[in-house]
């Protein structure tokens, strides 16, 4: 893969510079709740307008489908990357129309434009190549060159992730750079024990990572939703906790390679349990009771692991050579269901190993639960990017970066 650095040596100034980047940022309204995709991918950008490039900076942000819609639009991710570079940033209300093209013709040399929501366009994500393609064609018009810095994006076979690319002379940005060596790191230069900590609402979400690290892990430790299925897979009641009936035959062929394997495979042994899921906005107390995990009552749903879990998974991380983290404990959003997932960033943070946090959920909560982001070891801007880097699979929007 060629580098930023490689691409600006080779004349940039007066360039248009297509970043594709991952602005898929958590918003409240028109409020974004966490910035830290914005921030990660701010240095590729601020590197380009440096160097004298045109810079056109275009993403995702949620699911629209095809269409615009006002609660998906970039404009909030344009003022927030604008405050952080310390510079005018201009916005253009479409994609490949008359207001990206004025936008991009009007960028002198240094200056930085974001698009409208990639997704807004039916080409992006459309499964049919012509029609993405098409869609590629019309990005690679806008500019002269590509660079690839969206990592939270690059599992996606999408228009500007796959097909923009084979269309532009390309490199990868700092922030794909950085995120591939970490995860490289995981996979090829492993210090023992391995922890992986996994938690989440689904386990089908989570079912390849584990299947690749049950090769790997020494410790796979499970938290969150995707709990109360290998709960219910060890013949536990679970009451109305969230559950997957149809994955119970892979977790119970999972417990098994485990043992096989001498991987320690650990399950919560006490969770807060309530009839009622809790009020995210007002925050309003909601009184959870403890139970032993094998004990939950049949009316009521477990939401997040509990004292002796906490001190359980603590103890399992405070020798780790490495740790893998990808996946809340329970509904952290609430505070009274926010502790397990709190312990096990602390856990994380008293290991003297190496931590990364994959992603997601669990990069925002460390952030939003008030932990030195700076403290981990890495915290990386995609959730199922590094949870399929660490399946093994191709990522498209990898493959698309090589030369
Ligand atoms: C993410 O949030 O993981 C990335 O931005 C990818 O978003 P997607 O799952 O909607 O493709």
């Amino acid at each position: 893969m060629k580098t930023i650095d490689e691409l600006i040596q080779s004349g940039v100034e007066g360039k248009r510079v297509f970043v594709r980047a991952d602005l898929n940022v958590p918003l409240e309204g028109t409020t974004i709740t966490d910035d830290g995709r914005i921030r990660a991918v701010a240095p590729t950008i601020a590197k380009l307008a440096e160097a004298g490039a045109k810079v056109i900076v275009a993403s995702h942000l949620g699911r629209p489908k095809g269409a615009p819609e006002a609660r998906f639009s970039l404009a909030p991710a344009a003022a927030r990357l604008g405050e952080i570079l310390g510079k005018n940033v201009s916005f253009a209300t479409d994609t490949v129309g008359d207001s990206a093209k004025a936008t991009v013709a009007a960028l002198a040399n240094g200056e930085v434009t974001l698009l409208e929501n990639l997704r807004f366009n039916a080409g992006e994500t459309s499964k049919d190549d012509a029609e993405r393609g098409a869609f590629a064609d019309a990005l690679a018009a806008l500019a002269d060159l590509y660079v690839g810095d969206g990592f939270g994006a690059v599992h996606r076979k999408h228009a500007s992730v796959y097909d923009l690319p084979a269309r532009l002379p390309h490199a990868a940005g700092d922030l794909i750079a950085t995120e591939v060596g970490v995860l490289q790191k995981l996979t090829e230069d492993v210090a023992r024990p391995y922890v992986v900590v996994l938690g989440g609402a689904k386990v089908s979400d989570k079912l390849g990572v584990i299947d690749n690290l049950l090769e790997k892990a020494d410790r796979i430790l499970i938290g969150g939703g995707m709990s109360y299925t290998f709960l219910k897979a060890k013949g536990h009641e679970v009451g109305i906790s969230l559950l997957q009936e149809d994955q119970i035959p892979v977790c119970l062929e999972y417990l098994a390679r485990a043992e096989k394997r001498g991987v320690e495979f650990v399950l919560p042994v006490d969770v807060l349990v309530s009839a009622d899921f809790p009020d995210l906005k007002t925050k309003a107390p909601a009184n959870p009771e403890l139970v032993a995990s094998d004990a939950i009552p049949a009316d009521k749903e477990g939401l997040d692991i509990g004292p002796k879990t906490r001190e359980l998974y603590a103890s399992k991380l405070a020798d780790a050579g490495t740790v893998f983290w990808n996946g809340p404990m329970g509904v952290f959003e609430h505070p009274d269901y926010a502790n397990g997932t709190k312990a096990v960033a602390q856990g994380l943070l008293d290991s003297d190993g190496f931590t990364v946090v994959g992603g997601g959920d669990s990069a925002a909560a460390v952030r939003i639960l008030g932990f030195d982001e700076n403290a981990f070891g890495h915290i990386s801007t995609g959730g199922g990017a590094s949870l399929e880097y660490l399946e093994g699979k191709t990522l498209p929007g990898l493959a698309a970066l090589e030369d």
